[in-house]
């Protein structure tokens, strides 16, 4: 994980975020009903708030008193902060989900929509995030699994032997990491979307106006050229009968308690 070139990304995308996000939004919505929203007091943080969907939408259901909102892309911080310009008791993180630059024992809850998947070193993040929240305190999660994006990562291995589609963990990777951080009563959830497009162009269209295009880095330099962008485009699986294309985001929804 080029951690330099991930905040470019989010950066250079937060104009264009919420015209592509309608995925985030569904799995935040799907992430905030699975929650126990109602009995969520005191101080919550938003780790990886983007725009601040997920945000505003825990700032409606829940009787929290004070929200950080978390994100190392100070522009997508900005545009949260537009969004929720009226509200006073919410307070903007510029930082790293990897190094939390909060006390311990500070929040009473920590909530994350799509954005763990981007660290490096996700049992060290679980660790910190058990540090950070007071006991009982819960935290709630949703991140891709490892068949996200599979079509796409398979057209291109019949092209070339670069990694072009990030890494995904799986289910048993994150129980265990919670597990280990020391977190109980752990809960997943796995759920499969298939949003479709109009072509191969199209997805990766959407994926860099949300930011999340591949950030790897360009060990393939000079390789990855028009002919073999259109020879992966031809082998990327479609059903003849339709004439769009989907693709499988493997979405997983994950709470603890500290
Ligand atoms: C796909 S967006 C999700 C935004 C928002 N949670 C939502 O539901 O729309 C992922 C966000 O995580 C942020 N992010 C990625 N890695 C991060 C890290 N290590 N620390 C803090 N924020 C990070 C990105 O800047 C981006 O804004």
């Amino acid at each position: 994980m080029d951690k330099r070139k991930i905040k470019q990304a989010f950066s250079a995308a937060a104009a264009s975020y919420d015209g592509a996000a309608q995925l985030q939004r569904r799995v935040g919505t799907a992430l905030l009903q699975s929650a126990d929203l109602a009995n969520q007091h005191g101080t919550l943080l938003d780790i990886g708030c983007g725009t601040g969907f997920l945000t505003g939408e825990l700032l409606a259901l829940s009787p929290c008193q004070e929200l950080i909102a978390l994100d190392m892309a100070l522009p997508m911080l900005h545009a949260t902060r537009q969004k929720l310009s009226g509200h006073t008791n919410v307070h903007y993180l510029c930082a790293d989900a990897e190094a939390l630059p909060l006390a311990d024992q500070s929040v009473d809850g920590v909530f994350s929509n799509l954005a763990l998947q981007w660290c490096g070193d996700l049992r060290a993040v679980f660790a910190d995030i058990r540090r950070v929240l007071k006991p009982d305190g819960q935290l709630v999660f949703a991140t891709f699994g490892t068949e996200t994006l599979q079509e796409l990562k398979n057209a291109w291995a019949t092209e070339d032997n670069y990694q072009h589609v990030n890494d995904f963990h799986d289910e048993t990777y994150l129980i265990n990491g919670l597990q280990q951080a020391g977190f109980r009563a752990i809960h997943s959830q796995r759920q499969h979307h298939q949003p479709r497009y109009a072509s191969v162009l199209e997805l990766m269209r959407e994926l860099k106006h949300l930011g999340a295009h591949n950030v790897l880095p360009r060990r393939n330099k000079g390789v990855t050229g028009k002919t073999a962008l259109h020879r992966m485009m031809e082998a990327y699986p479609r059903n003849p009968q339709e004439p769009t294309i989907s693709a499988t985001f493997d979405v997983i929804m994950v709470s603890a308690k500290r």
